[in-house]
């Protein structure tokens, strides 16, 4: 590739607007050319035939004049044909040529008058056969293209002469020249239109779009989404840009949950690993020499290292639903065996507490067993059991953790269109209409001071949530404060 070779090239194909602006040029060159070369050679035919029909006339006029004095072949009467055909000549313009039967001629507007025959020139030639005939050619000795009518003179019935009447093409031509540069004129101001307007062009294309570009090489560099791009049209350029900003308000908002999140979970790990470091500073100082302390110190360091764990399992939990690693493992799941299951796992608790637990299922048979027997079998969802089971057993752990002894957690599965709808209704402390919206955000607890009693970390629902939208299902949640909490989750059926 040579120098020229490689500038142009860089030229062109790094930068749309080039593109554009050739594109836009070559396409209107070519179509004006086109254009322009049409247009004369229609000029040039159109004056051609109307320069023709002239002649015709004059030469058929000057034919009646001196039909008479052709038949009669005397000096006086060729002196008559000579002097009517330079009149004509000269009042025209034009050159005028008779011949005689035999192709002699006998008269020539532009003198000297040589007595020469004519016949072998192949307008005279066609005229004399009796017909009008025409022709362009150029002249040898002047070099100058002209157009010729031939017409042939008769008498009786026969051809008693003919007349050639000829015109220099010369104004014409000129008058085609002049087309000519002012066609190529405005081809030449049309281009520098068209290099003007299409530099405008790409320049308004251009610029969102280096902008929109040089944005995001800032944001890849730095990963600093404080920045937005500036909407100030509404075409596609426009939306892009809008669609642009909205990618980065996305980002922008992904990362900062993303350290909300790392926040939160560092300071729910502080508390219980803060509280273990105490208890066991405790036990170093003497504690452990009390049998009645020690084994009161150690209880608290049980429950706060199964704290822990739990935390633990939750943040392992979300992080993996997060980047999707859980996706597999896609199985039929008998919706009945999950619901009994889910209710055995927190038979103890709730009894521990006091609180009545009760499953109604599907097809109305109340199983005894996790299993479920005979009902069991029906009906399907296909997913992941274990997530499945554990999205059901955090709604009803909660159930049964801010219900007060005393009360009633029920779970009651119904199938309605293609779904199957699990409600877990408690008659426990309900959750203000404030809190309703935000229940399934991480971390977040309705009440701080109660749950941190109860070891919540505001996780679970957030967790349901995620696992149950994997599943194409809803979790929707309805509560009255004093009067209990209903939570239904729905599942598409296989
Ligand atoms: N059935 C319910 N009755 C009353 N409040 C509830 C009920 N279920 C959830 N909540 C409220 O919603 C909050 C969020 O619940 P979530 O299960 O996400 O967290 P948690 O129970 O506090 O902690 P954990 O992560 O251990 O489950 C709870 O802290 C509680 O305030
Ligand atoms: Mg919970």
């Amino acid at each position: 590739m040579s120098l020229f070779d490689r500038i142009l090239h860089k030229w062109l194909f790094r930068s749309l607007a080039n593109q554009l602006l050739i594109t836009y040029l070559l396409v209107i060159t070519i179509a004006l050319m086109a254009v322009s070369l049409w247009a004369l050679v229609a000029i040039r035919k159109e004056s051609l035939t109307d320069l023709q029909n002239t002649l015709e006339v004059e030469a058929v006029n000057l034919g009646l004049e001196i039909d008479n004095d052709l038949v009669l072949d005397s000096p006086q009467a060729r002196r008559r044909i000579q002097t009517a055909v330079e009149r004509r000549a000269t009042r025209l313009g034009v050159a005028i040529v008779v011949v005689d039967k035999d192709g002699r001629l006998l008269s020539d507007s532009s003198p000297p008058l040589a007595l020469k025959n004519l016949s072998n020139e192949q307008e005279i030639n066609e005229a004399l056969a009796g017909v009008i005939s025409n022709t362009t050619r150029s002249e040898p000795a002047s070099n100058i293209n002209w157009l010729y009518v031939a017409y042939p003179v008769r008498s009786m019935g026969e051809t008693t002469g003919v007349i050639r009447v000829g015109v220099a093409l010369t104004e014409i031509e000129r008058r085609l020249k002049r087309d000519l540069i002012v066609f190529l004129e405005i081809i030449f101001a049309t281009g520098v239109v068209t290099i003007l307007i299409s530099l405008w062009l790409a320049n308004r294309v251009n610029r969102p779009v280096k902008e929109m570009s040089a944005l995001a090489k800032q944001i890849s560099i730095s990963g600093d989404f404080s920045a937005f791009l500036p909407v100030s049209r509404k075409d596609e350029i426009g939306e892009l840009c809008i669609s642009f900003n909205q990618m980065i308000g996305r980002l922008r908002e992904q990362e900062r949950m993303r350290q909300e999140f790392i926040a939160n979970a560092s300071h729910e790990l502080k508390t219980p690993t803060m509280a273990i470091g105490s208890v066991v500073e405790a036990l170093q100082a003497g504690a452990a020499e009390d049998p009645k302390m020690r084994s009161q110190f150690l209880q608290s360091l049980e429950r706060l290292t199964d704290r822990l764990t739990s935390l633990i399992q939750d943040l392992l939990d979300i992080s993996k639903l997060d980047s999707g690693a859980e996706a597999r493992g896609q199985e039929s799941v008998s919706i009945n065996a999950l619901i009994a299951e889910a209710v055995e796992q927190v038979r103890a608790h709730a009894e521990k507490k006091g609180v009545e637990l009760s499953l109604k299922l599907a097809d109305g048979e109340v199983p005894d067993s996790a299993e479920g027997g005979a009902a069991a079998a029906e009906p399907k969802i296909v997913g992941n059991y274990l997530q499945l089971l554990r999205a059901i057993t955090n709604i009803l752990t909660n159930a049964v953790n801010y219900t007060p002894e005393g009360g009633a957690v029920s779970v009651t599965s119904r199938l309605i269109e293609g779904k199957v709808s699990v409600r877990i209704q408690d008659t426990g402390v309900g959750i203000e209409p404030a809190d309703l919206p935000h229940i399934f955000e991480r971390f977040y607890r309705a009440d701080k001071a109660r749950t941190r009693e109860t070891g919540g970390t505001g996780l679970g629902l957030a967790i349901t949530r995620e696992i149950i939208a994997r599943h194409h299902g809803t979790v929707d949640v309805e509560s009255t404060v004093g009067k209990g909490s209903s939570f239904t989750i729905q599942l598409p059926l296989r």
